[in-house]
């Protein structure tokens, strides 16, 4: 019996599996709209067997992008093509989630296959970015952001409040905020970007007030019974690592009584050019089991977790709820099937439709002109 192939049940949604597809930008959008680009992808891999699909980082605001390419949710315009993707992933028999995000000071940059670096302010696809304090990321992303007033603050969270709305009116049915990745809210909580006088800054229920304050507004508009999650950063390898593991876990702590569901751990990527241990096969899942532990609710982790054996085994484990996969899943759209067959785990049928599964598992071993003949 496979623990990556039991389904794993989240207040009334319940995946087939514990494989998720997480959030990876696209970057092929134009004004935030979806095109055939994100029609195709997003069912396509939905039909390879993984129980939950996170549709990309997705702007709250123009602003709020990462790219001029990235998908949005700012306006009801944009509901209608994300509706037919939800509706594609769940026609595919997974659950259709989205993460929504406002980039803060990373935002305004090149798609990665144009440089990955902020546009330069001549550029008229550039836009001013904002942030908590006037302090650059740094390397490419050298752009100086503006410092938000008080009245910015309200109108992100006010615009992670009708993004919310709109992905549930588009039919999603997991929402996982962007917390992560040294994007706004990450960045509100480092003090290595945030150094703001008043009282989002400072101690750390100040930094940890603009997460909380959002979670908690958006909580509001989006259904109890379905699955409301963030992703997180709480580790930076900057080498305070045990301070900021304690602080992190703590403010997950606090999200959880706020209303979060599930953490989709991750990596800060709050300061560039830190050593983060890519080498290390699993290197979060440990980390993730903590938090889980610690914080007291389910996790899910990404990060080169891909390979059968460790997938399986970070679930039988209970280090994790659910594995992210996102690589594997660009490289083959039915890693899960792959998964099932390695871990001897499902049949065909199990992960995937029955126009693929009919002919892999009838004629399984019976050779391709037996299949051919056949059809
Ligand atoms: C093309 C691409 C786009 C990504 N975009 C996002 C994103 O929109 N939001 C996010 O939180 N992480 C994003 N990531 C990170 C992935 O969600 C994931 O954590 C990462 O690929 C590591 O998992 P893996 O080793 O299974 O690929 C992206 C990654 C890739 C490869």
């Amino acid at each position: 019996m496979s623990a990556l192939f039991t389904p794993f049940t989240l207040k009334d949604v319940t995946l087939r599996n514990r494989i998720a597809v997480p959030p990876m930008c696209q970057y092929s959008a134009t004004d935030g709209f979806t095109n055939d680009w994100h029609q195709v992808h997003y069912p396509s891999i939905a039909r390879g067997g993984a129980g939950l699909v996170i549709v990309e980082a997705t702007g709250v605001s123009a602003d709020g992008r990462i790219s001029p390419s990235c998908l949005g949710l700012w306006d009801d315009a944009h509901v209608p093509g994300l509706a037919r993707i939800a509706a594609g992933i769940e026609a595919a028999g997974a659950v259709p989630g989205i993460q929504i995000a406002h980039a803060g000071r990373k935002a305004s940059a090149n798609s990665p296959w144009e440089g990955d670096d902020h546009i330069p302010e001549s550029d008229p696809r550039a836009w001013q970015t904002i942030a908590p304090s006037a302090i650059a990321f740094g390397g490419d992303l050298g752009r100086v952001p503006r410092e938000m007033t008080l009245a910015d603050i309200e109108r992100v969270k006010a615009d992670f409040v009708a993004a919310a709305r709109r992905a549930l009116a588009a039919g999603f049915k997991w929402l996982e905020l962007h917390f992560a990745h040294g994007y706004l809210a990450q960045s509100f909580f480092s003090a290595h970007s945030n150094q703001r006088q008043d009282a989002y800054g400072g101690s750390f229920d100040n930094r940890a007030r603009f997460a909380l304050e959002t979670l908690a507004a958006v909580r509001e508009v989006w259904p109890e019974n379905l699955p409301l999650t963030a992703r997180f950063g709480v580790i930076e390898y900057d080498g305070r690592d045990e301070e900021t593991l304690a602080e992190s876990i703590e403010l997950v702590r606090r999200m959880r009584e706020g209303g979060l569901d599930l953490l989709n751990v991750s990596v800060n990527f709050v300061i560039p050019g830190v050593q983060i241990p890519w080498g290390e096969p699993a290197f979060l899942a440990p980390i993730a089991a903590r938090v889980s532990r610690e914080a007291g609710l389910p996790v899910a982790s990404s990060w080169g977790i891909d390979d059968p054996e460790l997938a399986e085994r970070v679930v039988a484990e209970g280090q994790m709820a659910l594995v992210m996969m996102g690589r594997s899943m660009l490289a083959n759209p039915h890693y899960p099937y792959t998964l099932a067959q390695q871990l001897k785990a499902a049949r065909p049928d199990w992960v995937l439709p029955a126009p693929y599964a009919h002919w892999l598992e009838r004629y399984r071993g019976a050779g391709k002109q037996a299949q051919v003949a056949a059809a």
